[in-house]
């Protein structure tokens, strides 16, 4: 398969770790390139249940190379963890995993932070974190303070530690939060150090092999464009490039090496946290998507936000990332519905806007135009092939397409691998 970059393209869980799944099996190597673990990435087989936050999925497929970018973000206590749990429902890791000397590590002390600004925010300012500490350990890196992942291995990496410490303890203090015991964190990390440490690498040279030699590599995106801290409803954002561009950044891998991107969008719309939503349903329709759809946050448990399918995210998505093709997800969790609306435009204050303002505040009172169709009221997750859906809903699939301007590839009916249509990739 080609070089192909997978991005989310809304707010986050649109099945991406269920499609990377599905794909690896014709790859060679899958590489994570940004965020940490605020991801959540469910993979169903049969009847085990994988959720993925920091290991790329296509560790769940035997005998696959697996790499952990620079781009990264990484709590290494939860990342030893994560293959723990891996290994004890089964998976052999081996020496299938490469994790970057180079990506930057998440402390306690970040996840600290992180929840203390996000306690000091009045309630309209709030983002709705994970509290995992992203924004704040991307904040160190960008402010060249943070320590990497390679520092792990170097024997002065208590005293790197403790250094560092000294001006995020102050920091925690001012704020009114607890400081963080230095030796306590040390013994910690020092303690996940050794369960990571034999995966750690020159994640840059183990790439540009690959490519060199002809190996084909899935790069998995986390989070979604919506999300992405340049493009996306900031500050009700992320702290990564969650767009195709990030894959470079946070691989190492030239941009002339990519072949193709994907977008993975599902057929109505949520979101986790706080933020603007435009075509948000605080009614019984948006009750019977989370209802259908099992909405709720894989990392944090917290109920998501759904939404009608909103056609302005989905091009501005497009613009973004020039994907070639949609997965699309989730079309079974329509299967209920009587009349589907779909958001081709918004309107705010006597103006019409063909693709998302800049401006939160009023994308917050942009009301949508919608346009309607019919729904297919016909259980869809038992087919198997595009052309033996109901037609009202291969009409509404196609609708999208036209909509957005990209060709459909994948369209998933359904969590298991098995409820994966293959149409034009
Ligand atoms: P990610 O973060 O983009 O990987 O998505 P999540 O894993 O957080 O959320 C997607 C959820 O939808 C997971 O529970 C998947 O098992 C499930 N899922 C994926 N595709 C489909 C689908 O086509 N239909 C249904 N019903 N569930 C799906
Ligand atoms: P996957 O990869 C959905 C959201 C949080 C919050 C905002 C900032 O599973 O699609 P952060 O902890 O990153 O500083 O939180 O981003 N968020 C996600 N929403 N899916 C995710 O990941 C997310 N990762 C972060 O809810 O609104
Ligand atoms: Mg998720």
């Amino acid at each position: 398969m080609a070089n192909t970059v997978l991005v989310g393209a809304q707010w986050g869980d649109e099945g991406k770790g269920k499609i990377i799944d599905v794909l690896t099996s014709e790859v060679d190597v899958v590489v994570r390139f940004q965020g940490g673990n605020n991801a959540g990435h469910t993979v169903k087989v049969d009847d085990m249940k994988y959720v993925l936050h920091l290991l790329p999925s296509g560790m769940l497929h035997e005998g696959k190379q697996c790499v952990i970018g620079n781009g990264v973000v990484i709590d290494p206590v939860a990342l030893a963890a994560e293959i723990d749990e891996l290994r004890e429902q089964g998976i052999e890791i081996g020496d299938r995993l490469l994790i970057s000397d180079r990506a930057h590590i998440v402390f306690p002390y970040h996840g600290a932070l992180d929840a203390a600004r996000e306690a000091a925010r009045r309630p309209d300012k709030k983002i709705g974190t994970t509290k995992r500490g992203i924004g704040p350990a991307y904040g160190d890196k960008v402010s060249r303070v943070g320590l990497r992942i390679g520092d792990l291995l170097d024997p002065t990496f208590p005293q790197l530690v403790a250094e560092r410490m000294d001006e995020a303890n102050r920091v925690l203090v001012a704020m009114g939060a607890e400081p963080i015991d230095t030796a306590a964190l040390i013994a910690s990390t020092s303690e996940a150090a050794r369960v990571i440490a034999p995966f750690i690498g020159d994640s840059i040279t183990f790439l540009s092999e690959a490519v060199a030699a002809g190996q084909s590599i899935l790069f998995e995106g986390a989070q979604g464009t919506m999300l992405d801290i340049d493009f996306g409803t900031y500050p009700f954002v992320t702290s990564s490039n969650t767009t195709a561009g990030g894959a470079c950044a946070g691989t190492g891998v030239p941009p002339n090496r990519i072949d193709r991107v994907l977008g993975v969008i599902k057929t109505y719309t949520t979101r986790v946290g706080e933020g603007p939503f435009p075509t948000e349903l605080q009614d019984e329709i948006g009750a019977l998507l989370a209802k259908e759809g099992h909405e709720f946050g894989a990392t944090t448990g917290r109920p998501r936000r759904c939404g009608w399918f909103d056609a302005v995210v989905a091009r501005y998505s497009t613009m973004i990332n020039g994907f070639d093709f949609w997965a699309m997800t989730k079309l079974d969790v329509m299967d209920k519905i009587e009349t589907i609306k779909i958001c081709v435009a918004y309107e705010c204050d006597g103006t019409r806007y063909e693709t998302v303002p800049h401006n939160i505040r009023i994308l917050q009172r942009c009301t949508p135009v919608y346009e309607e169709m019919p729904g297919w009221q016909t259980p869809t997750t038992e087919v198997t092939r595009f052309d033996d859906l109901p037609q009202a809903a291969k009409d509404y699939v196609n609708r999208l397409c036209e909509l957005t301007g990209v060709k459909l590839g994948i369209l998933s009916v359904g969590a298991q691998r098995k409820s994966t249509l293959r149409v034009g990739i």
